[in-house]
């Protein structure tokens, strides 16, 4: 059903006022429930004390998600009664999924509660919320009708930076014995290859040069592709990369199970497939991985991992661990070490487990006391942390090519990424955010880097 135009004062536009927490697809669904509410004559605003509405779309993987949201909605029922104003409030994203009727119980002041699969309904949501004034909690999880409905021609024109995201496919039957997502985010589903195609045109339309595929297992992507043919990933990546005006394309986050022979060789020989890849291992030990339900081995992912490199040997890896996973030994965490050191990484993202309530690892009687957990953290970041340096080092003196996304803070700076993801520091003399330049790197930092324009 398309949203139904709501009555504005033409003089003052409602505000809405949407906080991100959380992975990028959170960043990608913000900013489409923007789009959603502004067909309903919504204005976004970056000043929470002016809102009309305040949208919380919140995280569930983190330790204490919940807990983070509820003090959030502490401060904003103080902030409301002090303005006096009448501000609606939302949570929304995979705590209100999670949570459901329990935020409404624990915070009256809350209007609004709708998973990450039905803020296609805002409008309908609000109707609702106005008629009666209860609180209306929305957990179901349709989201072949969310993109049914997202994908309907929009009214106005995107407006984006020269980066963004695009989501391909949602949810997860993997089922990590750690993770919430199966439960929170619901079944695998892909989205047709047509209207993923159509979207990436209107965003390279709208000034986009780079994007991002999203995906909690995006690798699980498959559809119907041209002529009949069924899709995976590889595929779409090749018909994305026929369209003109879009230079670079990468996709997050991908399960090792899933990296078919296709997208190993699109790495190959695509040119605007990025040499960059996320591909979580959580652990090195077999005995772990097992317990997590990973569905491969130590030995399958460094195997896999020769192989994308064989296809592309300069990809920078990056990837996903746990520390701490109930009953893990020393020497299972020694495997996780030694796993590291025969892949090198680029840069990755580690943690100590937590427990996430309604897991199957949540209730496991060997938990890791929380000392040793911080002392294995400690030492798998000194040695990641020494890999990316590395890495980093290894980029002084080439000359690589950089997509000027943003000004810095010095006058006539810009900053950009790399190929391999790095922010590059640069003065850019004549040229403009959105160019592709290349760019002699002359000094490394731990997170970025600097350097100065070549000819091409
Ligand atoms: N404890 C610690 N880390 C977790 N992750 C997911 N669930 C948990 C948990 N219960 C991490 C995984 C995943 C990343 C997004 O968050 O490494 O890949
Ligand atoms: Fe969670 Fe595992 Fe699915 Fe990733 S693959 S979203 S970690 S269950």
């Amino acid at each position: 059903m398309p949203p139904t135009l709501q009555e504005t004062s033409p003089a003052a536009p409602s505000k809405v006022f949407i906080k991100t927490y959380g992975c990028q697809m959170n960043v990608y669904d913000s900013e489409r429930m923007g789009e959603v509410l502004s067909e309903r004559g919504y204005v976004t605003t970056q000043a929470v004390e002016e809102a009309d509405l305040v949208i919380l779309n919140t995280c569930h993987i983190r330790e204490k998600a919940a807990e983070k949201v509820y003090s959030e909605l502490g401060r904003l029922r103080r902030l409301k009664s002090r303005g006096g104003r009448d501000m609606k409030i939302a949570v929304a994203g995979c705590v209100a999924q999670a949570e459901g009727e329990e935020i409404v119980r624990r915070a009256p002041v809350v209007d609004l509660v709708f998973g990450p699969q039905t803020y296609h309904r805002l409008p309908d949501l609000l109707d609702r919320h106005g008629e009666t004034g209860a609180a209306v909690i929305e957990t179901e999880l349709p989201v072949d009708e969310k993109f049914e409905i997202l994908d309907a021609p929009a009214t106005k024109p995107v407006r984006r930076g020269v980066a963004a995201f695009l989501t391909v496919q949602e949810g997860c039957d993997k089922f990590c014995t750690f993770c919430v997502v199966p439960y929170t985010r619901g079944a695998e589903f892909s989205r047709p290859a047509d209207r993923i195609l159509a979207e990436a045109r209107k965003l390279v339309d709208a000034g986009v040069r780079e994007i991002t595929l999203l995906g909690q297992n995006v690798n699980a992507w498959h559809g119907d592709g041209l002529a009949g043919h069924d899709w995976t990933l590889g595929h779409l990546l090749n018909a994305l990369s026929d369209i003109d005006g879009l230079e670079r394309l990468r996709y997050t986050t991908s399960h090792p199970r899933d990296m078919d022979n296709e997208l190993i060789t699109a790495h190959g020989v695509n040119p605007k497939l990025m040499p960059y890849l996320h591909l979580p291992v959580q652990s090195g030990s077999d005995r772990i991985l097992k317990a997590m339900n990973r569905k491969h081995t130590a030995a399958e992912y460094i195997e896999l991992v020769g192989r994308i490199r064989d296809a592309r040997p300069d990809i920078a890896m990056s990837s996903d661990f746990i520390v701490g996973f109930p009953g893990e030994t020393d020497a299972d965490f020694a495997a996780t070490m030694d796993l590291v050191r025969q892949v090198t990484y680029a840069q990755a993202f580690s943690f100590k487990y937590s427990p996430r309530p309604g897991t199957p690892a949540s209730t496991e009687a060997s938990q890791v006391p929380e000392e040793v957990k911080t002392a294995r953290l400690a030492e798998l970041q000194a040695l990641l942390g020494e890999q990316q340096a590395s890495f980093n080092e290894a980029c002084k003196g080439r000359v690589l090519d950089v997509l000027l996304e943003k000004p810095g803070r010095q006058e006539g700076q810009l900053i950009g990424r790399s190929p391999y993801l790095q922010s590059v520091f640069i003065n850019a003399g004549d040229h403009a955010i959105g160019d592709t330049v290349k760019v002699a790197i002359e000094t490394v930092g731990p997170n970025s880097l600097t350097g100065h324009m070549v000819e091409a």
